[in-house]
């Protein structure tokens, strides 16, 4: 195992009606001015807004709604928000929603306090902000695990870049899996596939060796795969939106990551990606993983066949690695199919082949993978994933 110091600043409420206590609890910390941070309204039809801002006033705080952030956020959105921290004085960020929203006010609760480009100062420079207005999160689409860690993926439309920027830890995060009952479950299935993407995207970084994290994400990997399959079959059922929602923040609380580089090629080239298609990202990741791990897995037939053998019962014996490693592969792309996600772009509406260049040239190559890709290779595998 690699050297690791492990330490983790958010504070979790996880459950049923949690909200109430955790606001309560948490908000006396905090100054008056309030920003209260969500998406395209469905906090509004669902009440859970409402809700939120009865006991923000109860506690006497100054609300100042900032709405509309939307579903791959922009940093134009991030600049707006940041306007409205700085002109109202605000001393607390609220972010009620998915990723979307939390990754949005990560950044915002950093550029609040910073005057240079945030967007230059971490992608061009390489500097990075040390100083947050403090924030918490509640979570209504789970999926992300954006409540848990400081990464945010914003989309810079001029640049047509969707890249990942540091901001702010949320202070607490509230985890009621009630609030996702709203969610239409094409999303609950994509935001579960997203996790599962990330317990992949680690479990295939280096150092290829098994240790325990890697134990530990197959029990995750497979929690995820079972209470999907629990969910289509009975949609509200809240043990398996529990039990996805914690698989979510412990895909990105650190523990999965422990003594090991993740890979995360699939996620580089989904979020270019969406910075040219704007796409649903667990959708993106569902249609590129199986085509990417042809690509590499020769390169990890070991670590491929522990994978179809763990997570997929895959039957090992009498042959190679490499055989079983495929047959997992296959097994993944046949679950895919099984939960109704899409397996090509094709069926994501995404045909441009001009396009999918510009994407593969402007893919980062993550160190983690264990095969070194080239733009050629990104372009081949997408051209692959087109139908
Ligand atoms: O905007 P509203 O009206 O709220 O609707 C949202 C949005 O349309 C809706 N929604 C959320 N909660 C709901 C609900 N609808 C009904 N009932 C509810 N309870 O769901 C739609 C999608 O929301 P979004 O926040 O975009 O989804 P998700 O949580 O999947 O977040 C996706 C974003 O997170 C980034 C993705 O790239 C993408 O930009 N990621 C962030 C990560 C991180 N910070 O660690 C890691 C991930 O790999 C990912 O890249
Ligand atoms: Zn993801």
């Amino acid at each position: 195992m690699n050297n690791f110091t492990y330490s983790y600043p958010v504070k979790v409420y996880f459950g049923k009606d949690t909200t109430e206590t955790a606001l309560t609890t948490e908000l006396k910390k905090y100054g008056k001015n309030v920003l209260l941070a969500y998406g395209g309204g469905s906090v509004k039809k669902n009440g859970v807004y409402d809700a939120v801002k009865g006991i923000l006033e109860k506690e006497g705080k100054t609300v100042f709604d900032f709405s509309g952030i939307m579903p791959n956020p922009t940093y134009a959105k991030v600049q707006e928000g940041a306007k409205m921290a700085k002109e109202n004085n605000i001393d607390f960020i609220l972010a009620v929603g998915g990723g979307s929203v939390i990754d949005c006010c990560k950044i915002v609760s950093a550029q609040a306090l910073e005057e240079k480009n945030l967007w230059e100062m971490e992608f061009d420079q390489g500097t990075y902000p040390s100083n947050f207005l403090p924030m918490g999160a509640i979570v209504t689409a789970s999926g992300t695990g954006a409540e848990m860690n400081n990464g945010a993926v914003i989309t810079n439309e001029e640049r047509k870049i969707k890249g990942g920027m540091l901001g702010a830890f949320a202070d607490f995060a509230v985890l009621d899996p009630e609030l996702t009952m709203s969610l239409p479950m094409k999303q609950v299935i994509s935001g579960a596939f997203d996790t599962l993407s990330h317990c992949m995207e680690t479990y295939f970084g280096q150092p290829q060796e098994d240790n325990l994290s890697d134990d530990i994400n197959e029990a995750i990997m497979k929690s995820v795969i079972q209470n999907i399959r629990t969910l289509l079959k009975d949609e509200k059922n809240y043990h398996a939106r529990s039990e996805l929602m914690w698989a979510s923040a412990m895909g990105e609380n650190g523990i999965l990551k422990i003594g090991k580089v993740t890979d995360f090629q699939a996620h580089q080239i989904e979020h270019q990606l969406g910075a040219y298609t704007d796409c649903n990202h667990g959708q993106g990741l569902a249609v590129i993983h199986p085509t990417l791990y042809r690509h590499i897995y020769k390169e990890a037939a070991g670590k491929f066949a522990r994978f179809a053998k763990e997570v997929w019962g895959i039957f090992g014996e009498g042959k190679s690695d490499e055989q079983t490693a495929a047959e997992g592969i296959d097994a993944l792309e046949a679950f895919i199919k099984e939960i109704g996600m899409p397996s090509t772009l094709k069926e994501m509406g995404i045909k441009d082949k001009e396009m999918l260049r510009k994407v593969a040239d402007s893919s980062n190559v993550t160190a983690g993978c264990c095969k070194k890709l080239t733009a050629d290779e990104i372009f081949e595998i997408l051209e692959e994933c087109a139908e």
